[in-house]
């Protein structure tokens, strides 16, 4: 059963003519078990009063990010702390687009980047302002910064249009936000992710790498934060920035890798290895540069430990995932990573296609365990992160 008892939620209200519908929202949120403070918007006032929310929820009606009453006149500090989550319903396109570039020149928005808490975005706006390219753009850059949209209806519309932009039902908002704490079997775990590449050093100025850019791991180690783990990051080279929930741990090379995993494995319950680890290392690291005197050079490469295999074979081994970024006969071979280095589950990306993988922003996965193998279509590295968290805890814990 969702509830939402002892949570202290803002509800902000915008300038949309579904604003009629927010006591009824309050009125729903309640129900669940909140305590609601209303943040209205100018806009938000023009379609709704302040009366009929403030006696709904039961608290003064907070509209001016002036208000010389707040606590030390910091209304939009004392909000933002107070909230568990903060939802936005209606959310319009203009207090959307101003949450895009982290305006804050009303109580709503400058509260917004205020506070740590969850947020949810409910647009409602006439359809072709929701179907707009600058609309659609805004809401999957506030997706991608881990906000959750409430998806509008499609339907008959105050204006007379028929389309999609209708708010989304009050009692379906409120449920959408009790959602958001519903623990997933992950929160109280520790987890730990090894991420980017590894760098084998061939001399002082020189080495073998990949392309890994580490946002994978990263968006991983975002998911498992909000699913309530305790994260600790084994990084190596990456170009994206550090999740600052978690623990991080900076490495070179792969047996630094492996040896920092093993310094901090005994208490983890879940070892996720996404790091693109090179496979060999220079036998030898010369002490000096090289120098350019001679028409060929070898290298020889010895292999690198296998550090998932490592971790697989452990007596008392934590739930062990591993990454398989294939080029070709990618199921079979993903398949056969899973069997053979003995892990609970492998996530399978094709990194062939450029689309997808190393370096971008999107990926598109297979999750594979010896009992489901399952797509999860193309989107961002973020929202894939967030579909695995959810596969993880239902298929594995
Ligand atoms: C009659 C009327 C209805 C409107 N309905 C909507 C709406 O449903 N959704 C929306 O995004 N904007 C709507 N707007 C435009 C917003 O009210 C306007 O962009 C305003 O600046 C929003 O302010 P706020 O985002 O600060 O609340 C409407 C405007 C008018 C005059």
């Amino acid at each position: 059963m969702k509830t939402l008892t002892n949570k202290n939620i803002v509800l902000g209200v915008s300038g949309s003519i579904a604003a009629y519908k927010s006591p009824d929202i309050v009125r729903r949120l309640q129900d669940l078990g909140a305590e609601v403070r209303v943040v209205l918007t100018a806009g938000g006032a023009e379609f709704v009063s302040e009366r009929s929310l403030q006696a709904v929820s039961k608290n003064k009606v907070h509209d001016n990010l002036w208000d010389k009453e707040a606590e030390l006149s910091m209304g939009h500090i004392e909000l933002a702390k107070w909230a568990d989550a903060v939802v936005i319903a209606p959310a319009s396109a203009n207090t959307i687009a101003k949450l895009c570039h982290g305006k804050a020149d009303d109580l709503l928005t400058t509260l917004i980047l205020a506070t740590a808490a969850k947020v949810l975005i409910a647009p409602a706006m006439n359809q072709q302002m929701y179907g707009s390219l600058a609309t659609q753009d805004n809401l999957k850059l506030l997706e991608n910064r881990s906000m959750v949209i409430a998806k509008p209806e499609f339907g008959e519309q105050a204006c007379g249009d028929i389309g999609e932009g209708r708010l989304a039902e009050p009692t379906s908002i409120a449920l959408q936000i009790a959602g958001l704490f519903q623990n997933t079997k992950l929160a109280g775990k520790n987890v730990m992710i090894t991420l980017g590449a590894t760098i084998e050093a061939i001399d002082p100025v020189r080495f073998i790498s990949n392309h890994s850019s580490g946002k994978m791991g990263m968006a991983l180690a975002s998911a498992c934060a909000e699913a309530g783990a305790t994260v600790t990051l084994i990084i190596g080279a990456i170009s994206v920035a550090v999740e600052s929930r978690a623990k991080g741990i900076l490495v070179t090379s792969a047996s630094e890798m492996l040896k920092a995993v093993n310094d901090n494995i005994s208490e983890q319950d879940i070892f996720i290895s996404c790091a693109a680890v090179a496979d060999y290392r220079p036998t030898n690291i010369a002490k000096n540069k090289i120098k350019k005197d001679r028409e060929t050079v070898s290298i020889d490469l010895v292999r690198n430990p296998d550090i998932l295999s490592n971790i697989c074979q452990m007596k008392d081994k934590p739930v062990c995932i591993g990454f398989a970024a294939e080029t070709e006969n990618l199921l079979e071979n993903a398949k056969n990573k899973l069997k053979n280095k003995g892990c609970d589950a492998i996530i399978l990306n094709d990194v062939s296609n450029s689309k997808i993988g190393l370096k971008s922003d999107q990926n598109e996965v297979f999750f594979i365990t010896d009992k489901v193998c399952e797509k999860i279509e193309i989107n961002s590295k973020i929202i894939i992160a967030k579909k695995l968290v959810i596969k993880i805890s239902e298929t594995l814990m």
